[in-house]
């Protein structure tokens, strides 16, 4: 009787071993085979379809460079949120789109220095003391170049 359950129990942990190490052995992340198994001819081919490492970095680096203003593309995403996407304005929003990146930056400088301007200055003194110089003179020429109605 105790023979019995002993292997009855030993069975089911093989059992229980096998279909695990039978599921990780296939596992798969993202549609690439395990990074244990991408060695040799797997790796070749990855590189093959991907290029290397520093083929990767320079495409993406002249993808960058292409884009004058890949640095502030995220930042203006916020921006967008009020002013609208292009710049158009929404409700008590002002529209940017139209100003010159002279007029941009000074409105930009003068909220960080807490100026008042207009009644909901208070909203943007936030949105301009995160911003660098480099920032603001980025969003004022994207702004100008990319938003001239
Ligand atoms: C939470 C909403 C909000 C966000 C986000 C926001 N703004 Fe504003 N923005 C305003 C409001 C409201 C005004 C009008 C403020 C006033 O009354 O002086 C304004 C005014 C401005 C002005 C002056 C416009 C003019 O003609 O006087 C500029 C330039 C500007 N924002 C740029 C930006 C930039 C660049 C960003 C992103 C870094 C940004 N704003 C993010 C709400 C926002």
């Amino acid at each position: 009787m105790r023979n019995e359950s002993f292997y009855l129990i030993l069975g089911i942990c093989g059992f229980m071993f096998g279909l695990i190490s039978h599921t990780y052995g296939n596992l798969e992340y993202k549609g690439y085979p395990r990074a244990q198994a991408c060695t040799g001819e797997c790796y070749a081919e990855y590189q093959r379809v991907n290029g290397t490492l520093a083929e990767q970095m320079e495409m993406k680096r002249e993808i960058a460079n292409a884009d004058p203003f890949s640095a502030i593309r995220g930042l203006w995403g916020g921006c967008a949120a009020c002013h609208g996407q292009s710049g158009q304005g929404m409700g008590a929003f002002p529209k940017l789109a139209g100003k010159d990146s002279e007029y941009i930056s000074q409105r930009l400088y003068a909220y960080q220095n807490r100026e008042t301007i207009g009644n909901m200055s208070s909203m943007m003194w936030a949105q301009a003391s995160q911003l660098s110089d480099q920032d603001i003179e980025t969003l004022g020429n994207f702004i100008q170049e990319t938003m001239n109605e």
